[in-house]
């Protein structure tokens, strides 16, 4: 690891998808990991099996990002170096419906983030942000220097978070900010303990995909045939979550070695159509996928995916797993645990 031994991290929002992984990579590293979550979308269990998974240790504060006192207990107990902020609500239809709530929760609960880092003088932060800030961008493959113009609530969300921390990083200069620009994760850790376990009905192809397979849902809706691709069907980036996890431990590594803002995409650099995803899924399973070709879904764009040369080049980290990787890790989760996280598997 370079930098101290056992630095302290915490990590908002460390029951969730991305983060649990994370939390993983970071103990394996040698980090020393607290996870604030208020379990709105996270699960305990997660928690759990990332322990388990890393034969390591960590504390779990039940916390709430928008209470400030409870921000400020969790800094006073547990004295961070450093966070990881993957805490956010993160479906683009809900913060259509609802975007007072995003800004609340991402922007509101951001800013509270900050002043507590800045009380505490923790100034290392690596953020979650999104491909979603690109919007319709014009050029494939899509580099951090394209124009930013998300088109949804929770896009914006994020964008405007992005400016906070740049104008932050100008206005201290010990600051050391990554903004990292996911494109789409998927995939779950290799041993099928931790994964994705969205609540409801799953709004992102790969976790609807995966319950087709498994039989939860009988057919697969795929949102427009007409694009300008190969096929026809939407082009995607997705990245293996694992890989994106060892991309924060990178990110950070980076961050302690150099000040200031950095900004950079991870993705793979490879897009892959639904029809392709469904290909690949079907083909690790052994189990068919029933699709129907419907009309387009608002919003979509026809390609997105990452010039990843920035973050391979900065944080000499680079995507390692492929499509088969990635399904064929999501569906060892799915089957290991048809139910996700609840207790009746
Ligand atoms: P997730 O919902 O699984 O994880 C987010 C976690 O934050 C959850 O455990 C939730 O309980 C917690 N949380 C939410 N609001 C909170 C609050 N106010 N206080 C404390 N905890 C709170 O989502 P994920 O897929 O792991 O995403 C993590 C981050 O990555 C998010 O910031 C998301 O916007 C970003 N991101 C996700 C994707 C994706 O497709 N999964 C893509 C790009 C960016
Ligand atoms: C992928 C492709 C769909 C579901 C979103 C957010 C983005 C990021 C990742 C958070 C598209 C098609 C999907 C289905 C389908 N999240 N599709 N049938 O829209 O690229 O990105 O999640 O930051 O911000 O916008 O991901 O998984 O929803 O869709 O045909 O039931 O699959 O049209 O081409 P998207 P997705």
């Amino acid at each position: 690891m370079g930098g101290s031994i056992r630095m302290k991290v915490l990590v908002t929002g460390g029951a969730g998808y991305i983060g649990s992984h994370t939390c993983v990579s970071l103990m394996s590293a040698g980090y020393e990991v607290a996870v604030l979550d208020n379990l709105s979308n996270g699960h305990f269990e997660a928690v759990l099996r990332a322990q388990q998974l890393s034969g390591h240790s960590l504390r779990f504060y039940n916390a709430d990002l928008r209470d400030k006192a409870d921000v400020e207990k969790v800094f006073y107990a547990f004295q961070p170096e450093a966070v990881i902020h993957f805490a956010a609500l993160k479906s683009v239809e809900e913060s259509i419906r609802e975007p007072l709530l995003y800004y609340e929760s991402n922007v509101a609960g951001s800013v509270i983030l900050l002043q507590v880092m800045s009380e505490y003088k923790v100034k290392q932060l690596v953020f979650s942000s999104t491909a979603n800030v690109y919007g319709h961008a014009l050029d494939v493959p899509i580099s951090e220097d394209s124009h930013i113009a998300p088109t949804n609530p929770y896009g914006r969300s994020k964008a405007m978070i992005e400016q906070i921390l740049s104008d932050i990083v100008a206005s201290e200069a010990d600051w050391r900010v990554a903004r990292l620009r996911y494109f789409n994760p998927m995939g779950a850790h290799p041993s099928g303990i931790i994964g994705e376990d969205p609540r409801g009905v799953p709004s992102n192809l790969p976790p609807y995909i995966a319950q087709v397979a498994l039989g939860r849902r009988s057919q697969l809706q795929i949102f427009g045939g007409d694009y300008d691709t190969p096929d026809g069907t939407g082009v995607r980036d997705y990245i293996h979550v694992v890989d994106l996890a060892e991309g924060h431990v990178a990110a950070l590594n980076y961050l302690t070695n150099n000040m200031g803002l950095v900004t950079a995409n991870l993705g793979t650099g490879r897009g892959y159509s639904v029809l392709e995803m469904v290909k690949a899924f079907e083909r690790v399973s052994g189990h068919p996928i029933p699709y129907r070709i419907v009309g387009r879904r608002s919003g979509d764009v026809a390609k997105s995916y990452a010039a990843t040369n920035k973050a391979e080049k900065l944080f000499a980290w680079k995507a390692r797993f492929g499509l088969d990787d990635m399904c064929r890790d999501a569906w060892r989760w799915q089957v290991m645990n048809p139910s996700g996280y609840s207790r009746n598997n």
